[in-house]
């Protein structure tokens, strides 16, 4: 495979596929496991993870690249072949995730910087060294009545460019992920107030980009979509997909190949048609995509449940909802598709 940029990206977005966020830490793990009563420990971290990576109908056909934890990086399937070999040989490019997570700001109650920038061109490094050819970085967006506040939209802003500008430096596509919050504090918020804060933070993020000399067809935005708070769930699959595609519009340079979606504690089912619907009714100059966590693993996590007696309901809860999310990366999702399977 090339190893342009421009072209690491393209494929990162290619017709039908998007990614798969697999990039829990080892304590977002735990909480997932703690749903299905798993004790989290290494061997149940590789099963697990190994269970999705092995869904080979899923990830040569739905999946174009996953985003890795430090751990899975390094880690082996159980007889041996390293995960990275296993996702490669599929065709799905290996990606790591490379922020040391969220932690509050200082003199800024309620909001949070990521972290991770010190020592990031050396992990980079290392990190191409074992195959990563994308990169992603969380920063998290507040959001309220009063937040978030121009200082933390500012600072999270400049650290994504610092990364992404390192990620491209080492070879490494940067995905770009500013989420402002859909399931935070107190999640009370209209979908105006999403777009508003969306239009801001992503203005912000490009401009932070543009002056990091950030190149903007080698890397991938994965943002929030526009959507009231989960506490006040009431806009329609057409609004949300509308006001979602409106604010990309607004503030999201052609140049950019492709945006991959976060599903941010949405449904399954409404993380698919969203999507569907944006791809099914707007023409972008963007690929538009999935890279959901939650939204691709939540139906295969309840259906594995831990067992071994399990894996082939787990590969095929997920092998559904990656094929569900490809047609909907086409516009081509019907909600008869879930009653079906
Ligand atoms: P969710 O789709 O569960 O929001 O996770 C995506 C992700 O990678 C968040 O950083």
């Amino acid at each position: 495979m090339s190893e342009r940029l421009e072209d690491i990206a393209i494929a990162m977005v290619a017709d039908g596929k998007g990614l798969l966020a697999a990039d829990e830490s080892t304590a977002t793990i735990k909480k997932r496991f703690d749903t299905i009563d798993l004790e989290s420990t290494a061997d149940s971290r590789r099963d697990y993870r190994e269970m999705l990576f092995r869904s080979q109908d899923a990830m040569r056909n739905n999946i174009s690249g996953v985003i890795l934890y430090d751990e899975t990086i390094r880690q082996s399937a159980k007889d041996g072949t390293p995960f990275v070999d296993i996702m490669k040989a599929d065709g799905c490019i290996p990606g790591i995730k490379v922020d040391a997570g969220a932690k509050p700001l200082a003199g800024y109650p309620g909001e949070t910087i990521t972290e991770g920038l010190d020592g990031l061109r050396e992990r980079l490094a290392e990190y191409h060294g074992l195959g990563a050819r994308f990169a992603k970085w969380r920063g998290v967006i507040s959001i309220s009545d009063t937040l978030p506040t121009w200082g933390a939209v500012k600072q999270n802003a400049q650290a994504l460019a610092r990364y992404a500008a390192l990620c491209q430096e080492a070879g490494i596509v940067p995905i770009v992920e500013p989420e402002v919050l859909m399931d935070g504090k107190p999640g009370t918020h209209s979908i105006e107030r999403c777009y508003e804060v969306t239009e801001l933070v992503l203005k912000t993020v490009f401009a932070e980009l543009y002056d990091a000399r950030v190149k903007f067809e080698g890397m991938i935005l994965k943002p929030n979509m526009v959507i009231d708070g989960q506490k006040a769930r009431k806009a329609s699959v057409d609004e949300v997909a509308e006001q979602t595609v409106r604010v990309l519009k607004a503030t999201v340079p052609a140049a950019v190949p492709g945006i991959a979606f976060l599903s941010g504690g949405q449904s399954d089912e409404e993380a698919t048609a969203h999507l569907s619907a944006m791809n099914a009714n707007f023409t972008t100059p963007w690929k538009l995509t999935f890279s959901y966590g939650r939204a691709l693993q939540a139906a295969a996590l309840s259906a594995w449940k831990g067992k071994s007696e399990n894996v082939a309901a787990g590969q095929r809860a997920f092998t559904h909802r990656a094929k569900m999310n490809g047609l909907a990366a086409m516009g081509g999702w019907k909600k008869d598709l879930e009653k079906a399977a």
